[in-house]
């Protein structure tokens, strides 16, 4: 079993990405713990998207930290970045040469993306190619991450099932990975948007390296509703089912759980749980963190994380080659 997934450094890493994505790897580390694991920070895709050089290199030095401050263990699991891998780019041009212009074009993040922009990167258009390649690359069955990427996520499927048939079977179809609960945490200011580390308001998301108190801050100041029951309901009352979300996600629960303890409770009693187990969640691993920053060991795990990734790539990338016709 090969599990393959990636977080793009654009930012620093909300509770949505820990919930949506991180705590999946995490689940799977232990269920298949005889699997072989590839997390990698999904840098190149981070310029798709105007973003300091500076800030860029910052960030994916903190996701490597955090991953590991999170759990992830390295004897386990290869994390390395994508752009040390030269072949994600190489398979990325081929799958450029196999999807198609309307494909691209129905892609919800893109078309979301464009508008807040004049100037679109041609990159964040070709970005599903990139990101198919980065599954393909490695034969992964199964590819954990949050439920905004489902759409990219079949378009690699359709791109691997499109190749396979052009030029013989060459790529496992990958299989997503949802959890149950959380596999799309919303903005805490506007719950029927995504959270998002891009968006402007810092109220909207919740770091992981947020300090506790501003943590506290957030959700109090969370948008919920004036009827003072707790039920989840995300259509009429989508602030609230996010907090019944993040608490039954965060203690292993399942929402009816959740539901059923806060019956009685008043919104500031509830608040002041999802506070808290959202604390017990955050304190660990920026205590890790703290520790792996600056560590030389960190830049050990990524170069084990490399070598172990392009052992894979490289041959991947000569077959694709060859069955191409790229060859004399
Ligand atoms: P990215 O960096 O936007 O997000 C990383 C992961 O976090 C999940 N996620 C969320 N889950 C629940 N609630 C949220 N509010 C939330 N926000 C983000 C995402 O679904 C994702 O799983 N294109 C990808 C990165 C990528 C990738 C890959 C993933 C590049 N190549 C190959 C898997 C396999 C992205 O931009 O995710």
């Amino acid at each position: 079993m090969r599990i393959v997934s990636g977080i793009k450094p654009s930012g620093q890493l909300t509770l949505g990405n820990y919930i949506g994505a991180i705590k999946q790897f995490l689940d799977l580390q232990e269920k298949f713990s005889n699997s072989s694991f590839f997390i990698f920070i999904a840098d190149l895709h981070a310029i798709t998207i105007p973003i300091n050089s500076h800030e860029l290199e910052k960030n994916i030095r903190e996701i490597a930290a955090t991953y590991i401050a999170c759990g992830l263990d390295p004897l386990k699991v290869n994390i390395f970045l994508q752009s040390e891998v030269k072949e994600h780019t190489q398979l990325s041009y081929i799958m450029e040469s196999t999807s198609h212009i309307g494909e691209l074009e129905r892609m919800i993040q893109y078309k979301d993306k464009k508008n807040y922009s004049e100037t679109i990167r041609t990159s964040l258009f070709t970005y599903p190619n990139l990101m198919a390649a980065d599954i393909l690359l490695y034969d992964a069955d199964i590819v954990p991450v949050g439920s905004d990427q489902s759409q990219h996520l079949e378009l690699t499927r359709t791109l691997a099932k499109r190749f396979n048939h052009n030029y013989g079977k060459t790529f496992k179809i990958p299989e997503g990975y949802k959890s149950k609960i959380g596999s799309k945490i919303m903005s805490l200011t506007d719950p029927i948007k995504k959270m998002a580390k891009t968006e402007k308001s810092s109220k909207s998301y919740i770091l992981l390296s947020d300090d506790l108190t501003s943590v506290k801050k957030k959700i109090y100041s969370a948008v919920t509703d004036n009827d003072n029951e707790i039920y989840f309901d995300e259509k009429k009352k989508p602030g609230l089912s996010n907090l019944l979300t993040i608490y039954a996600s965060l203690s292993n629960n399942s929402i009816k759980e959740t539901e059923k303890k806060f019956k009685n409770s008043s919104y500031k009693e509830f608040k002041d749980s999802v506070y808290k187990i959202i604390a017990e969640t955050l304190e660990p691993i920026q205590k890790k963190y703290k520790s792996l920053i600056n560590s030389k060991k960190l830049d050990e795990i990524l170069d084990k994380g490399k070598k172990e990734a392009s052992k894979i790539a490289e041959l991947k990338i000569l077959d694709v080659y060859n069955k191409v016709g790229l060859k004399r």
